[in-house]
């Protein structure tokens, strides 16, 4: 089969679907390739990610890989949520055909927008943050 059966439950039941309202951070990301949208919301407490929401107007490995990626970061620290990789996101699904790797590089980069917005919402400059968290890169195609 194409999609693995984690792939497939996340596309017909997608965890965490909508938006928070008084989000701490928002991040909205395109996907040149094919003009998906992805929009994450995220709630903090002290330096818990306590909540996450997704919107994905997108293609169904795009949906699987947001709705993977809420449940990875959700309860987790902000420092582990920004290592939050595109090959992290595939390895829990039981992996993604290779025409959908990119998918997920959206859900990784949905979540550091959110994460980003978040720090400037705090006065904090996120550039050299993510910067150091582009070391490890994400993968695509
Ligand atoms: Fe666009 Fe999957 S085809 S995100």
């Amino acid at each position: 089969m194409l999609y693995s059966k984690k792939v497939m439950d996340h596309f017909a039941n997608p965890r965490n679907v909508g938006e928070i309202e008084d989000a701490d951070g928002i991040g909205e990301v395109g996907n040149a390739k094919c003009g998906d949208i992805m929009k994450m919301y995220i709630k903090v407490d002290g330096d818990i990610v306590s909540d996450c929401k997704f919107k994905t107007f997108g293609c169904g490995a795009a949906v699987a890989t947001s709705s993977i990626a809420t449940e990875m970061i959700k309860g987790k620290r902000i420092d582990d949520a920004l290592k939050l990789t595109n090959k992290a996101v595939i390895e829990a699904l039981d992996g993604l055909p290779s025409q959908k790797i990119h998918c997920s590089v959206l859900a990784e980069q949905a979540v550091k927008a959110a994460l980003s917005d978040y720090y400037r919402k705090n006065g904090i400059d996120p550039e050299p943050i993510m910067g150091k968290i582009d070391a490890h890169k994400s993968e695509d195609e």
